[in-house]
Formats: C-alpha cells, sequence, structure tokens
C-alpha cells in the first residue's frame, strides 16, 4: 500500500527550550530563514506524501499562518518587482494539504498520535516528531516507506547513539536483515543501563500501521507520566516486529539549544544566499576562540 499520510506531532511544550519556546514554539525555530516545521513537510513532499497533519497546542498558531497565504507581504513584494518570492510563498501554502489538530493537553507522544486516528483511518503512516530535522540525500520518509513496502511491517529510522543518549532515548533489541536494515524485536524508552540492549535509538521518524490505535489505548502511562509511543511499539515489536532502517542523513534535534546552534551553522554555511560569506565570518571567528 502506497504511504499518502504523514503525521507530525507538535504540540510539546519544548521544556529544553525555554524560556524561549513560552514565546516561540520549537517547531517554527528558524534554520536560518526557515522554521524547522518547514524542512519536516518539504521532507514528506518529497518522499511521496500529499496529506500533512500537524498535531498541535496552544500558543503554536505561527505553523498554521507559515502554509497560509500572506496578502499583506505579496502587495509589497509584487510592487517591488519580487514576483519569485511570492510563487515561494503560494509554493510552500500549496505543497501539500496540511491540516492541523489539537491536543489540548500534552499528555505525550503518544497520546498525540492517538488523536491522528481519525485522519489515517485504516491506514498506514509516516510520522515525523516535530522537532527532529534530517537533511539527507534520500528524504528519510522515503528511506521508510520502501522499507515497509519491502517487509510490510512498521518501521522505526534508527540511528547509532552514544551511550549517554541511550539512556536518555531508547534502546533497540535488533538481528541484521540486510545493508542498513535489521528486524527490531524489542526496544525500551528510557533504559536503565543495565536493560541496554544496543546503542541504537530511534531518531525522529517512524512508519506505523493502524494497529497502533489499539495498542495505545490499552497502553498504561510510562517515562515522565506520559503516554509513550516507544511503550506502545514496545508491544508491537515483542508481537509481530519492526524494520528497523539506519538512515542516511545528519539529524538536528530543534528541542535542544545545541541542536538549535549546530543546525543553523552548519546550514548556515551551505545556504545559497549567505552561505559563502557566512563560512568566512566562522572562520574568523574561530581563530579568536584558540
Ligand atoms: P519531545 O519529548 O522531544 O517534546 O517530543 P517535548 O515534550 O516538547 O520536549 P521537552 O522535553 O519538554 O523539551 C518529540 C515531539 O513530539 C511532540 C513535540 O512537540 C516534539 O515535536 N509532542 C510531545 C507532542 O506533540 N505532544 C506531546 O504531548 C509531547
Amino acid at each position: 500500500m502506497k504511504i499518502t499520510k504523514a503525521v507530525i506531532p507538535a504540540a510539546g511544550l519544548g521544556t529544553r527550550m525555554l524560556p524561549v519556546a513560552r514565546a516561540v514554539p520549537k517547531e517554527v525555530l528558524p534554520i536560518v530563514d526557515r522554521p524547522a516545521i518547514s524542512y519536516l513537510v518539504e521532507e514528506a513532499v518529497a518522499g511521496g506524501i500529499r496529506d500533512v497533519l500537524i498535531i498541535t497546542g496552544r500558543n503554536k498558531t505561527a505553523m498554521e499562518d507559515y502554509f497560509d497565504y500572506s496578502p499583506e507581504y505579496e502587495e509589497k513584494l509584487l510592487a517591488a518587482g519580487r514576483e519569485e518570492e511570492v510563487e515561494r510563498i503560494h509554493r510552500i501554502a500549496e505543497s501539500a494539504n496540511v491540516f492541523f489538530l489539537r491536543q489540548h493537553e500534552a499528555r505525550g507522544l503518544g497520546h498525540a498520535i492517538l488523536k491522528a486516528k481519525p485522519f489515517t483511518g485504516d491506514e498506514p503512516f509516516a510520522v515525523l516528531y516535530g522537532d527532529d530535522i534530517i537533511v539527507s540525500e534520500t528524504p528519510v520518509c522515503r528511506q521508510l516507506t520502501d522499507a515497509y513496502e519491502e517487509y510490510g511491517l512498521p518501521v522505526a529510522g534508527i540511528k547509532e547513539v552514544p551511550e549517554e543518549l541511550v539512556v536518555k532515548y531508547c534502546t533497540m533489541g535488533m538481528t541484521p536483515l540486510s545493508g542498513n536494515r535489521y528486524r527490531i524485536y524489542d526496544m525500551i524508552e528510557k533504559p536503565k543501563p543495565e536493560q541496554i540492549m544496543t546503542n541504537y535509538s530511534i531518531l525522529g521518524r517512524v512508519l506505523l500501521t493502524p494497529e497502533i490505535y489499539e495498542i495505545l489505548s490499552v497502553t498504561p502511562l510510562g517515562a515522565c507520566g506520559e503516554l509513550q509511543l516507544t511503550d506502545a511499539m514496545q508491544t508491537l515489536c515483542r508481537k509481530s516486529g519492526m524494520t528497523g532502517v539506519d538512515f542516511e542523513g545528519t539529524r538536528y534535534d530543534m528541542g535542544s539549544k545545541l541542536g538549535f546552534l549546530k543546525a543553523n551553522v552548519e546550514q548556515g554555511v551551505r545556504h545559497p544566499e549567505i552561505g559563502e560569506e557566512f563560512a568566512s565570518y566562522l572562520k574568523e571567528f574561530v581563530k579568536t576562540l584558540q
């Protein structure tokens, strides 16, 4: 079955990004001149997806505005002969069917995903975590849908991470399939050191089947008193397995201050307009750090 739907959970409070998160949702923090959420929708579209549901919350309307026309800007830009920029605004607004739904209360990633049930119906769907930006040759969404088409099981985008991060993220129990693909038979959210199976964690992308809703509805609250998606995926793994894809791409955690800065520095030097100038500035600045 072709995957045409994606869900972007973006209703979290973003406490690691306080104090700015009180005023600006982390999902619209910029990477140079585009908000994080824009990268996610573009990745989904490049991966063949047309319908995107963004799970949102209070004080996050900036996301909706970004995917709308902007008559005030357009008038000014047209008067200044900047037609391409108006076209760009329209392209962003029309690139996908973007839907929004409120989570009402940030009760965990699993709880956010449960909200997507009326949108996804009985179709499999991609999930792009709202604060995980991944820049890659082949959109990670596509890397996951290819694995789904081949193995017919739900898929997790995984990467090896340092041990100090495994205990904060999750650990995978898995065996190799072929190339960068694995069969995941178990996973544990925020494992204790003695529970670590491998240093592979899920980083920001999964592809789920509707079965997840049933499991989520009977999954008890987990770490931090929240309904954890990983706990539900653990049930799925133990029951029928998932495919793990050690994806190609550079991931930025926009939910952390360091990740936000890395994204801006690395994508800043690649930016077509200011990249060269920024790189020259950086080289000089780095000398002052010695
Ligand atoms: P995180 O756990 O990184 O988000 O969830 P958080 O809770 O906002 O982060 P901190 O720990 O307080 O800094 C990953 C993604 O899931 C969304 C977040 O918006 C983020 O994009 N999320 C999380 C929801 O949509 N709802 C939730 O209840 C929790």
